[in-house]
């Protein structure tokens, strides 16, 4: 009896474990993140950095130096960094094609610059990166889908 308490209890232990190893799930990624009222204004906005070889591995350059987006996004993009293991929900895996089909730039400068209400998606701008820097980052993000 001692035993198999002590059995279920290390199971329950090590169940507990990979549940947090394997970290949480992403908030549905294609419902949009900008509130409605301001919509139109960040969807107007238009990427002034063309996406080009240089301005990507600015913004790589970026996104694993000072802008610290590679500690909850992962180097690969896929949203499985170190300090994204413990958010919930988790940081936005960028491998995902759909998700980039559903977003125009200027949403996404919008969460990097307000960040994303209630998730670990904080603002970084201007605490971390400038505008011109962010415009950047985005190329290189949108770089992380490899399909369709
Ligand atoms: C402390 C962890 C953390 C850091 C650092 C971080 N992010 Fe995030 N990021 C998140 C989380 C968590 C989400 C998911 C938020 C959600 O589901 O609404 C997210 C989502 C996003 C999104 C998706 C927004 C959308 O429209 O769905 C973008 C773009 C983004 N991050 C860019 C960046 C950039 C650029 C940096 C670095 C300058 C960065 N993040 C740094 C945690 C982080």
């Amino acid at each position: 009896m001692g035993y198999f308490s002590k059995f279920l209890g290390i199971t329950a232990a090590l169940m507990l474990m990979s549940v947090t190893v394997a970290g949480a799930a992403e908030k549905d990624p294609l419902k949009p993140r900008v509130p409605a009222d301001q919509m139109s204004d960040a969807k107007a906005m238009k990427n002034p950095i063309a996406s080009s070889p240089e301005s990507i591995a600015k913004g790589k350059a970026l996104f694993e130096g000072k802008g610290t987006c590679f500690n909850c996004h992962g180097k690969e993009g896929k949203g499985d960094g170190p300090a994204g293991a413990i958010l919930d929900p988790s940081p936005r895996d960028f491998t995902n094609c759909k998700f980039h089909k559903k977003r125009k730039d200027g949403e996404l400068f919008w969460v990097i610059k307000n960040g994303s209400q209630g998730t670990g998606m904080v603002s970084l701008i201007p605490a971390a990166i400038n505008e011109e820097e962010a415009w950047n980052i985005i190329n290189y993000e949108r770089s992380f889908c490899k399909g369709e």
